[in-house]
């Protein structure tokens, strides 16, 4: 295995955004503490190893993150990546008290705070420019900072310099694959050394001893063979690699091919977003309700917890996103949107959705095989069907806070169930 460490860097205590208190610390995950205690410490050594502390960072070559170059190394940090001390060191200024020094979404503000501050350690984050199931982009990040999160305790940083914006979008983005990469080890484990599966072993008559020999030879290396355990951490380390690539692949950019065909004041467009919305295909009322005020009938049944096997549901009622939050559909009548409202932002959220909440992305719902006539599109047609269908959708949110009276009088479900066609252009 390689681990190419291109930056080590010391510093005092006290630089750490001048904070006086206990020593600021990397925490691990509560599924690194679902381990049996033998399989812990090895997680927490390989993780330090790659990732380091607050106050030592360590550059792990093989992720694709900007650390800085050495020509022009800060006073004191004369070593490679003085990006990532720079990012570091803006962090801790102003993101800390919220997202807490491990990106864990737990600062000392957070428990204050509704929606709470994001958990970066999923490698996860809602609003992203890419496709369904791919990672968030510099550039989303980027603008998240740059805008802030619109009704959320979620500040805009735009009056930082350009230079400042970038050291954090690059720490953010190693906050989250040092958590991600702790939590994909962890998953490679737990299925036999979690508590739980190793109670499960024993009352099967395994013996204690028998199962901790196991995990013994699992991490150990030999003059002839590594570890497989370092196997896992290279296979781990290539793929969390690779998906953090993908994510700047220009394509994976969800890019319309077709621009936004009709002004948003046109009533025909409105009513067919309108109409879309009211669709047994899409169910947007299900969630964000006939009147679009957040509170469909999702929000009062209980959902399945996510990945949960076999399935268990929230204690409470309503929308949970991934981290187990609970969640409210937005209200659309109010014409806040939180990730960006300019069209695009909109059309981006109704293509691939929100990521790590219910809201699942609609491109594949807007795809038609066939037109009203019942003949094969081909994959032009198809497309270009699908983005006048996301631009009517666009059309309708953008009218819905002005539009009040229209939509009191719903028409009756059934009605509005088969969405009107387009007219031929
Ligand atoms: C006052 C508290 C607070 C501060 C300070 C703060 N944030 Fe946040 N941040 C939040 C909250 C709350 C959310 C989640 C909003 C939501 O779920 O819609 C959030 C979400 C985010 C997200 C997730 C966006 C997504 O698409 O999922 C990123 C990235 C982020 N913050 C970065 C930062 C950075 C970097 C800083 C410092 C420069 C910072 N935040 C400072 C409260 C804060
Ligand atoms: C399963 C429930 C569900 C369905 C179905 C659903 N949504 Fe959502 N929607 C949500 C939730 C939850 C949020 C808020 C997520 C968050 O910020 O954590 C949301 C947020 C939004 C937002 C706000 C985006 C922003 O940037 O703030 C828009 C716009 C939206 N939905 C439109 C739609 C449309 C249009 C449809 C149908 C094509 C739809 N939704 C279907 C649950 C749903």
């Amino acid at each position: 295995m390689r681990v190419g460490v291109i930056l080590t860097v010391v510093i005092t205590a006290a630089s750490l955004a001048g904070c006086s208190g206990p020593e600021a610390k990397f925490v691990l995950a509560k599924d690194t503490e679902s381990l049996m205690k033998e399989a812990r410490k090895p997680i927490e050594k390989v993780v330090t190893e790659h990732f380091g502390t607050p106050h030592k960072l360590v550059g792990w070559e093989k992720l694709p993150i900007d650390y800085g170059k050495a020509d022009k190394a800060v006073p004191g940090h004369e070593t490679a990546g003085w990006q990532l001390v720079e990012g570091r060191n803006l962090y801790m200024r102003h993101c800390l008290h919220c997202h807490g020094v491990s990106g864990d979404g737990n600062g000392p503000t957070a428990p204050y705070l509704n929606p709470r501050p994001r958990d970066y350690r999923r490698g996860e984050f809602k609003f992203t420019s890419t496709a369904v199931g791919v990672k968030a982009r510099r550039d989303d990040i980027h603008l998240v900072l740059q805008n802030g999160i619109p009704g959320t305790s979620m500040p805009s940083f735009a009056l930082l310099k350009a230079n400042e914006l970038t050291a954090l979008v690059e720490y953010v983005r190693w906050l989250a694959m040092r958590g991600e990469f702790e939590k994909r080890l962890v998953a490679e484990l737990s299925s036999d050394y979690s508590v739980k599966a190793v109670n499960d072993r024993r009352k099967n008559n395994e013996k204690l001893s028998d199962i901790i020999d196991a995990f013994n030879k699992l991490m150990t290396s030999t003059k002839e063979a590594p570890s497989e355990f370092s196997g896992t951490i290279k296979d781990v380390g290539d793929n969390l690699a690779a998906d953090w690539l993908a994510a700047e692949d220009e394509a994976n950019l969800i890019v319309p091919k077709h621009p936004r065909h009709l002004p948003s004041a046109d009533p025909q467009s409105v009513s067919r977003g309108r109409a879309l919305y009211m669709s047994e295909k899409l169910k947007c009322y299900t969630c964000h309700g006939l009147a679009a005020r957040g509170d469909g009938t999702s929000t009062v049944d209980y959902w399945a917890i996510p990945g949960s096997s076999p399935e268990k549901k929230f204690e409470a009622r309503g929308l949970h996103d991934n981290w187990g939050n609970p969640i409210k559909p937005r209200n659309l009548t109010l014409g806040q949107y939180r990730g960006g409202r300019r069209p695009i932002d909109l059309y981006r959220r109704i293509y691939a959705g929100i990521k790590g909440t219910q809201m699942a992305g609609f491109a594949t719902a807007l795809r038609d095989a066939k037109d009203e006539k019942g003949n094969a599109l081909n994959d032009d047609q198809v497309a270009e069907r699908m983005d006048r269908h996301i631009w009517d959708i666009v059309n309708y949110i953008l009218a819905v806070p002005y539009q009040q009276q229209t939509i009191e009088p719903l028409l009756p479900m059934t009605a509005a169930a088969t969405p009107a066609p387009a007219p031929a252009k």
